[in-house]
């Protein structure tokens, strides 16, 4: 067996100086959710960004729909790494984090975002009504919600579409079976479902709070 990395800060933060660098506005951001204090946890971290930015450009994806935005880093990320004709729809409930996420996107003068802002499963519904279909999916909202955006968002893909589910190790606790709090069975019976589920190619990859990655078969 290889020996194990132990991915400490300093070694993300190696990882991070050595991959693709921030634009000004990517950085912006970061800091304003620094400001906000235990709030900062709700975005995806650099190098998950960086990650879901790799994807889409060597999966040639054009069409993205993200259901959770908060202040904008995920969104801008994969929209950077979008081609010129390319198109992102962000789905968020709450109003001044959206206000707040398009001050960075037109800050960042990025004109291939569009956001929606009311419930996602709402949205979701609309979307699938009007025959909307995306390249890839990334689901970062309410975890109580995942598996019903799972399997609204099965519908908005083709044969070949990607799924990008956040949180999917929940700090390591889904793996330690002394843990039964609410959120950790919830990601648990969220994980169990996507294991079992015979539609999609899935892989773990154990960056940031966890990605899963579904291609559609
Ligand atoms: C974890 S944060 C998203 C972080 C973002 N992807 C990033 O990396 O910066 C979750 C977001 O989901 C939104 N949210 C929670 N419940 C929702 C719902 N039912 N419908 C739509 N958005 C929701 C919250 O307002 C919050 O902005």
């Amino acid at each position: 067996m290889p020996k194990k990395l132990d991915l400490t800060d300093n070694l993300e933060k190696y990882i991070i100086d050595h991959s693709e660098k921030l634009s000004n506005v990517q950085k912006e951001i970061i800091q304003h959710n620094i400001s906000l204090g235990e709030q900062q946890r709700l975005q995806i971290s650099i190098s998950q960004a960086q990650f879901l930015q790799t994807l889409i450009k060597v999966s040639n994806v054009k069409k993205i729909l993200e259901i959770g935005s908060f202040t904008g880093f995920s969104a801008l990320s994969m929209a950077m790494a979008l081609p010129v004709d390319g198109t992102l729809i962000s789905l968020d409930k709450n109003p001044e984090l959206s206000n707040k996420a398009k001050y960075f996107y037109d800050k960042a003068k990025e004109k291939r975002i569009k956001q929606i802002i009311k419930p996602a499963l709402e949205s979701l519904k609309e979307l699938k009504d009007t025959k909307n279909l995306f390249d890839l999916v990334f689901i970062d909202a309410d975890k109580e919600n995942y598996l019903n955006y799972y399997e609204s968002c099965m519908d908005l893909i083709d044969k070949k579409g990607l799924i990008v589910i956040d949180n999917v190790l929940w700090h390591g606790e889904v793996a330690d079976d002394a843990n039964n709090d609410k959120f950790t069975n919830i990601i648990r019976d969220f994980n169990n479902h996507v294991k079992k589920d015979k539609r999609i190619i899935k892989n773990i990859i154990p960056i940031g709070d966890g990605l899963t990655i579904c291609i559609k078969k």
